[in-house]
């Protein structure tokens, strides 16, 4: 017989009365000496189905091991509930278990566990409500990014993990070796580059240092240089040491990027996908973000419908240094012209002054990344960062600097040297042309779509300083 799951039997995709055939595991059972009744969970959806099983019709052994964890088919009939809370049930006629589950042993025994205890039990927390509603909803997210994009005339475009250039300049990078840590070999010539006694990369796997990417924008720019209008969707890494609800070491990152694009396209763009997703989740999983909002968070999903109709603002940086300057504001970190905005910044934007997603633009040159195109002051880079209520900064991005000489000078003054990025150089000497994009942080997203409150708790594996286990 053909396996049934159980979203589909709430559907009521199945009619009464038909026999079916439902694995998964048990989340909860109890009863009488009569009967069990066992709430059953195949991860399909948040609901579990309720199984009935007369305990006349079953082996007593059985049911004895039939506990919250264990593994099970069941073979039954599809009937109208009589009890609360489900529609249907099934009227169990054979149950067989898969795998038990020790009740002095299993960790999920008992419901109510805090997040940070189910952290250390990354490898069964998907088997709980909550990590199974937030990694639905992940799904449900990444599925809707390609779709966004698919609609609208974007190749994905895959770049590569292991790259030789810091796209961000920020020095927080992986590297990347096959070299013996124990015994690297030397340099024992001085030549242009290096000098003696540094380790000699000319023996490493790639013969040169490489490092796990922190952005797949670089070569993004080259994709978009061809096919006009390119996303990127993967992994990226920063060795930033940073042990906050906002930030992981390896996270996902979507990058589109396009040719004819300047800073205002851009913003169109950023904003049109972030309702995009939203919009997505509250017609797609509204059950998951139900079950969050009366668990966790009673303004989830006021706040998700609150962005999808609102303009977001749009606002320089100078302009919002002069705001955070006049409130009455206490921070911790000092706000002046030139200073790299907090989070403490952004979120009394967002949440204390305008009440709604704020764009950000024009911010100092010198603490951007050398690829943004310079503005005619001299001074400030055309950057855009979206600033998200709870989550401060959800997306980063920027016009592009298409002019060679300009681009070519900003690299020397920031120290980046010209030959290993000629590659990079020739978009600019081979039909440059101005272009723009961004990079959204994904768990950044699903921080605000699932309301959940640290980063760790919406990715299934995820990695922090001196956290790697699984
Ligand atoms: O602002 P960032 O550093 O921008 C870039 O990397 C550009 N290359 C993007 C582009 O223009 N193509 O990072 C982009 C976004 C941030 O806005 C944030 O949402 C997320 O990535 N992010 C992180 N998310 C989790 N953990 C971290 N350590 C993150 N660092 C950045
Ligand atoms: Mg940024």
């Amino acid at each position: 017989m053909k396996q049934i799951f159980v979203k589909e039997l709430l559907q009521g995709k199945v009619a009464v009365g038909e026999t079916v055939l439902v694995k998964g595991w048990v989340r909860t059972k109890r009863g009488n000496k009569n009967v069990a009744f066992i709430a059953l969970n195949d991860g399909s959806i948040i609901h579990s189905i309720q199984v009935v099983a007369d305990l006349a019709n079953f082996d007593e052994e059985l049911i004895k091991h039939v506990t919250t964890g264990a593994c099970l088919a069941v073979t039954g009939k599809l009937v109208a509930s009589m009890g609360q809370g489900q529609s249907v049930e099934i009227q169990a006629e054979h149950i067989h278990i898969y795998g038990e589950a020790d009740p002095e042993t299993f960790p999920l025994q008992k419901k109510g566990h805090t997040l940070e205890f189910l952290r250390e039990i990354a490898h069964l927390r998907p088997r709980t409500n909550t990590f199974g509603a937030v990694f639905r909803i992940r799904h449900e997210m990444a599925y809707a990014l390609h779709t966004f994009y698919h609609e609208r005339g974007f190749f994905y475009l895959h770049t590569p993990i292991i790259t030789a250039s810091d796209c961000e300049g920020a020095g927080q990078m992986f590297h990347v070796t096959t070299l013996d840590l124990n015994n690297l070999p030397k340099i024992t010539e001085k030549t242009d580059t290096c000098s003696c006694g540094s380790v000699d990369y000319s023996k490493d796997f790639f013969g040169k240092p490489t490092s796990l990417t922190v952005s797949g924008q670089l070569e993004g720019e080259l994709g978009a240089m061809a096919l006009s209008k390119i996303y990127t969707f993967g992994p990226t890494f920063r060795a930033e040491n940073s042990n906050t609800p906002r930030h992981l070491a390896e996270f996902w990152m979507n990058e589109p990027e396009m040719a004819f694009y300047e800073i205002q396209d851009n913003m169109d763009l950023a904003e049109e996908f972030l309702k995009y997703l939203v919009k997505w989740a509250l017609e797609h999983c509204m059950d998951d973000l139900q079950f969050l909002n009366d668990l966790y968070d009673k303004e989830l999903i006021e706040r998700l419908k609150s962005v999808i109709d609102v303009d977001f603002v749009r606002l320089s940086y100078t302009g919002a240094i002069d705001i955070l300057q006049k409130s009455e504001q206490k921070f911790e970190f000092k706000v002046e012209w030139g200073v790299d905005l907090q989070s403490e910044h952004e979120r009394y934007l967002v949440e204390k002054h305008f009440q709604k997603p704020v764009i950000l633009t024009d911010y100092p040159k010198d603490i951007k990344a050398f690829y943004m195109k310079l503005n005619d002051d001299g001074k400030t880079v055309r950057a855009m960062d979206v600033l998200f209520p709870r989550i401060g900064e959800i997306i980063g991005g920027s016009q592009r600097e298409e002019r060679l000489d300009v681009l070519q000078k900003r690299m020397q003054d920031m120290n980046i040297p010209e030959k290993e990025m000629w590659w990079y150089l020739d978009t600019r000497r081979f039909g440059t042309a101005p272009h723009a994009g961004f990079g959204l942080g994904f768990e950044r997203l699903l921080l605000f779509v699932t309301g959940m409150a640290n980063i760790r708790d919406v990715i299934p594996f995820p990695r922090t300083p001196m956290n790697a286990e699984f």
